[in-house]
């Protein structure tokens, strides 16, 4: 699945975390990539996360999954929606629409969430946190969107969904299959299916709160600290009043903690372990029987394609003293010589296959047999 008529340098110039775009169908030839039925097992399987939005007399209503399959049968032909997180985990497919969106690096890529709509379903005018883009599947649906909202936002007194209370929409658009909203972090939107069969795909992003960031940071720091890393002050001098906390000990207490916090380096290793940790690690690609060397690089020379697990998340920083850190997983691995430009492919592309340069490099073969037994790639299937 790729894009034919679309301009990437002038949607993250004009619209990207700026204002709602519709993208008319960009795609060479848009096809559905899941059936509503696959769509609805998912939701009957335990850890796979899911909703159902349903309004009865006009009351919105939250179920979470595991749903019975038999809920489906008492639903009708209106007025519901169906909500699975994460579809991207579960089927490769689905998985594929998020190449076309790689001009956005990996790290910010969060998941692909799909939802079935019976007409006029729908989850009701809301927020969210991040950036998406809203592909129509199948079926039509019609976007409402209006302006930008924040925590003051009123919100629709309800215990589980957060609705907003006042809802004016700016712009209207009508999907069709194959078209694309994307909208902004913090923009108002609302999308009621426009008859049946509507299914549309949500690529979200993620960016980290500040709060989140340093929280996060400060508990792995201090996972490290040892409890005698204490205050001393051996030049203490007489003060003119014990009241006074002197300037030299504000000085010296706070370069106790920007000493820490403002190391940039280690800033940036934690940042990349930290980002590249899957948010489902339960999909699990280890292998029951670790592969050996030798029968990693027969099969390798032989063209066997590695695809990377779609729950793995696969990013590297590069630093000014040629220092190469790859993260995938949660881990660091600082690469070096052959490893950097294996490293680099491995990031940008979905599917590798490893040339002869390689398979004889047994460092890149080292650190492949590492992500493999660990789960992190694993053969494609071969059709
Ligand atoms: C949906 O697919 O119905 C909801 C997507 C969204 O508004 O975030
Ligand atoms: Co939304």
């Amino acid at each position: 699945m790729h894009f034919k008529n679309f301009d990437i340098a002038a949607f993250l110039g004009n619209s990207w975390q700026k204002k709602p775009l519709l993208i008319k169908n960009p795609w060479a030839a848009w096809a559905n990539p899941l059936e509503p039925d696959e769509l609805a097992g998912l939701a009957c399987e335990e850890g796979v996360e899911s909703r159902l939005i349903t309004q009865p007399d006009a009351v919105w209503k939250l179920e979470h999954g595991p749903l019975a399959e038999d809920r489906f049968d008492s639903l009708g032909n209106k007025n519901w929606t169906l909500l699975v997180q994460a579809v991207d985990q579960h089927v490769p497919t689905v998985a594929a629409l998020i190449e076309p969106f790689r001009f956005i690096p990996n790290w910010r890529i969060d998941d692909v969430m799909v939802s079935f709509a019976a007409d006029g379903g729908g989850v009701g005018p809301h927020f969210d946190q991040y950036d998406v883009f809203l592909i129509q599947g199948s079926g039509r649906r019609r976007w409402k969107v209006g302006g930008r909202c924040d925590v003051q936002s009123a919100l629709l007194p309800h215990d589980d969904l957060r609705l907003l209370a006042n809802f004016e929409a700016a712009e209207t658009f009508i999907c069709e299959p194959g078209d694309i909203v994307y909208i902004p972090p913090g923009y108002s939107h609302e999308g009621v299916a426009l008859g049946d069969n509507c299914m549309t795909y949500s690529i979200g992003f993620r960016a980290p709160s500040r709060s989140e960031l340093i929280g996060d940071w400060c508990d792995d720091l201090l996972a490290d600290m040892q409890g005698d890393d204490r205050y001393g002050d051996p030049d203490l001098a007489i003060q003119n009043n014990p009241g006074e906390i002197s300037t030299s000990a504000v000085d010296r207490l706070h370069a106790m903690i920007t000493d820490k916090m403002g190391n940039r380096e280690a800033f940036s290793r934690w940042f990349g372990e930290y980002s590249s940790t899957p948010k489902y690690p339960e999909m699990d690609w280890q292998p029951d029987e670790k592969i050996e060397m030798e029968d990693l690089r027969e099969q390798l020379q032989q063209g066997a394609q590695l695809a990377r697990n779609p729950a793995s998340r696969f990013s590297f920083i590069r630093r000014e003293s040629s220092k190469f850190f790859l993260f995938v997983d949660g881990r660091s691995i600082e690469c070096g010589g052959d490893t950097i430009p294996f490293a680099e492919t491995l990031c940008a592309k979905a599917l590798l296959t490893i040339d002869e340069q390689q398979t004889n490099s047994n460092s890149v073969m080292a650190l492949i047999l590492d992500m493999y037994n660990r789960g992190s790639l694993a053969f494609e299937p071969q059709d």
